[in-house]
């Protein structure tokens, strides 16, 4: 073997270090750690061109109003699998401090942050980078902290302590977030006309994920996230002001526009399941910028790990026929394990036809 194929013990030390940590050190070019094939570039940056997501007003959906915004969110659901939810009831201070505690915690010295580094992938907190930095075999222009909040009422001891804040500001966050799922998830759920699956999101999991991109000197060559799309029913989304979120949507990668306080919401492959492929559970990716670091906080919602997820009954008839197999955790931390993974979406894989 030549010594130029050894790789280099350091830099690999350093990548595993995560990118805020590498850009404090001073950075001017993209490491090749970060440099994607080309077909796999981002090709259309945050300056390309924006769209403006379906607009769901949560004050008039509890209001006279329901029927006609049940309507609007049932095409949305359909047409982009996203929706920009506005006049949700919480409040600005909740957000501005949820945002500025992320922002504090990833500007903490490396030493710190470490602590939570976990290889994991189950573990109720861990700090991390990339996607799955075990295996990426090109790491993505990310940083993350992902923490488990819902159900278990113990979690919040095991999160970060500090900043000093940190507790605070994320329980109450996650709370009010939890809250918002369970209301938009009946009337996702109502849009669908299925009304009697309550335990569906009363018994499930919440898990905060916080994405640190910092901003990067060539962000054509690299990807803050690959094309993926998440898991679990429902996803709920805050982003600060700088954008970068790209949902695939008629073919093209289009820019999410942002709205000041809103929330970009989506659905997961566990509702595309439940929907019998009505509702999409739409691949999307992040970009990265030269100019600004970006940070958003996603609450993933999925269902319980021991409940199955199947396509409601309802649904289902002769000329809908069922699309999907029952699908449990376990056949997704299987497939993720295997060797097949990222060539194709899991949700492909519990396809029946
Ligand atoms: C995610 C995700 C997008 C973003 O965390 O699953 O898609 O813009 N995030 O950070
Ligand atoms: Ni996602």
């Amino acid at each position: 073997m030549s010594l130029q194929a050894q790789p280099n013990v350091h830099q690999q030390h350093m990548y595993q270090k995560g990118v805020k940590h590498m850009c404090d050190n001073g950075l001017t070019q993209v490491p090749n750690k970060y440099i994607l094939p080309e077909p796999e570039r981002p090709h259309n940056l945050v300056a390309d061109g924006c769209i403006s997501l379906p607009v769901i007003d949560f004050a008039q959906l509890q209001g006279a109003d329901r029927p006609r915004v049940l309507a609007s969110l049932s095409r949305a659901c359909q047409e982009f699998g996203f929706f920009q939810l506005i006049n949700h009831g919480i409040g600005d201070e909740t957000i501005r401090k949820m945002i500025d505690v992320s922002k504090r915690f990833f500007e903490l010295l490396f030493e710190e942050r470490q602590r939570y580094m976990s290889s994991d992938l189950h573990a109720p907190v861990r700090y991390g980078t990339s996607f799955n930095q075990n295996n990426d075999r090109v790491f993505c222009w990310r940083d993350f902290l992902k923490l488990s909040c819902h159900t278990k009422q113990d979690f919040a001891s095991l999160w970060p302590s500090s900043p000093f804040d940190l507790r605070e500001s994320m329980g109450v966050y996650s709370t009010n977030i939890q809250h918002l799922y369970e209301r938009v998830m009946e009337a996702v759920l109502e849009s669908l006309g299925v009304t009697n699956e309550t335990t569906i999101y009363e018994q499930g999991n919440q898990l905060m994920i916080v994405n640190c991109y910092p901003a990067c000197p060539q962000p054509q060559l690299t990807l803050g996230l690959p094309p993926h799309s998440d898991y679990g029913l429902l996803t709920l989304l805050l982003q600060d002001q700088v954008e970068g979120l790209q949902i695939q949507h008629k073919g093209q990668w289009v820019t999410v526009k942002t709205i000041p306080n809103s929330f970009v919401v989506n659905i997961g492959d566990q509702f595309e399941i439940l929907s019998n492929g009505r509702y999409k559970s739409v691949v999307h990716r992040a970009v990265v910028n030269s100019m600004r670091s970006r940070l958003s906080v996603a609450s993933l919602h999925s269902l319980n790990a021991n409940y199955n997820v199947t396509p409601s009954p309802i649904l289902i008839d002769e000329s809908n026929p069922r699309l999907y197999r029952d699908t449990n955790y376990a056949d997704f931390v299987d497939y993720v394990s295997s060797s097949d993974f990222k060539c194709k979406r899991f949700l492909e894989s519990r396809k029946l036809h």
